[in-house]
């Protein structure tokens, strides 16, 4: 296999284990189509932990949420999506139902969401191992208490019978991540899976998945507003703004050498654990663009301190360095000394 870096291994070989192409999803509101995510790119590897970053509205969700064939009739989704090859979005809906959960599978923020506060969680996983495979009763039971016991869940036989209500927040949220690997996922999307709990619990929880990651081999993407939490955990970091990916790279080098002054700004922006999740955190002056009105500029040109005036008349192209580390932006960090300086 030719890979000449190992930065450039992770983020581009054509043979990882999926592979998003072009991706665009458009919602159509009234006479207006909100441009959600236009055109992001990017490959994961069994094995290996990508982080999306980015504001809140930047598009994080609607893509993953594409990955997984579950966005509403009124989405145009377009581009490729490839696990192994087979292209997701040319598949029928009974055919991409087969593959929900087997092949990509979702955690999300808010696990009681997730679970049915009906049934007992034991329950539950067993429903999601048999929604995926001809197993009999006895083996699915079997199989989901083995889960349990996987994603640590404390007390696993007696919890077997709880309501999700008798449990904490992250004893929910290992069970919904024990519903989430019922069907054996080679791809597992946590989507700010541990936004909604305390300090602690949220690093029990990180842990968990990486572990599990590496257990099973699986790929993960991990959703976050949260930079510091991708650094500590990722592989590889995508920073997103208004649908688009405007810088990729290695976490290490990523935090060595980032390029895009939307980056540095997240980077500055130091997430407050004492705010609700998904308020949006003051990363620059100004609001990221509306999605229905983006112009042929840079998205971030009105709220960046370096902006030239070309900057709002053509975007910049995604360039890639000679490290695999990739950025949109005609005037990046670290690359043009005097407008540093006058920027200091
Ligand atoms: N069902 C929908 N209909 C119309 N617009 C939507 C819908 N879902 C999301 N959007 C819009 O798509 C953009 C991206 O949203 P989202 O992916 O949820 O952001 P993030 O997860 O990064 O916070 C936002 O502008 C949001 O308002
Ligand atoms: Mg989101």
């Amino acid at each position: 296999m030719s890979s000449p870096t190992a930065v450039e291994h992770t983020l581009t070989d054509q043979n990882d284990l999926l592979q998003v192409t072009d991706l665009r999803v458009t919602f159509r509101r009234g006479t207006r189509d909100v441009h959600a995510v236009n055109g992001l790119s990017y490959a994961v590897d069994r094995g290996k932990t990508l982080a999306i970053i980015g504001e809140s509205g930047s598009g994080k969700s609607v893509s993953s949420r594409a990955l997984m064939g579950i966005l509403p009739d009124s989405a145009t989704i377009e581009g490729e999506i490839r696990v192994d090859g087979i292209d997701l979005l040319s598949l029928t809906d009974s055919q991409m139902r087969a593959h929900r959960g087997s092949t990509i599978a979702m955690v999300f923020q808010d696990p009681l969401r997730a679970l049915n506060p009906t049934m007992k969680v034991g329950a539950q996983v067993v429903e999601a191992v048999r929604a995926h495979g001809g197993v009999s009763r006895r083996e699915a039971k079997d199989r989901a208490l083995e889960l349990l016991r996987l994603v640590r869940l404390p007390e696993p036989v007696q919890r077997f019978h709880s309501y999700p209500h008798q449990l904490s927040g992250g004893m929910r949220q290992r069970v919904a991540i024990a519903v989430a690997l019922g069907g054996n996922p080679r791809v597992l999307v946590a989507d700010e899976a541990t936004s909604s709990l305390d300090v602690t619990t949220q690093a029990q929880i990180m842990d968990l998945l990486k572990d599990l990651q590496r257990e099973l081999n699986m790929a993960l993407i991990m959703i976050s507003h949260d930079l510091g939490l991708a650094a500590s955990y990722a592989d590889d970091v995508i920073v997103m703004y208004a649908g688009r990916a405007v810088e990729r790279a290695s976490a290490v080098d990523l935090f060595q050498n980032v390029r895009m002054p939307y980056t540095k700004a997240l980077l500055e922006a130091i997430p407050d654990p004492r705010r609700p999740p998904h308020a949006t955190f003051t990363v620059a002056p100004g609001q990221p663009p509306d999605p229905s009105q983006l112009t042929s500029g840079c998205a971030f040109a009105p709220r960046c301190a370096r902006a030239q005036p070309n900057c709002a008349e053509q975007a910049p192209p995604f360039a890639e360095d000679a490290d695999g580390h990739r950025y949109a932006c005609w005037y990046p960090l670290g690359y043009a000394p005097e407008l540093e300086t006058n920027n200091a």
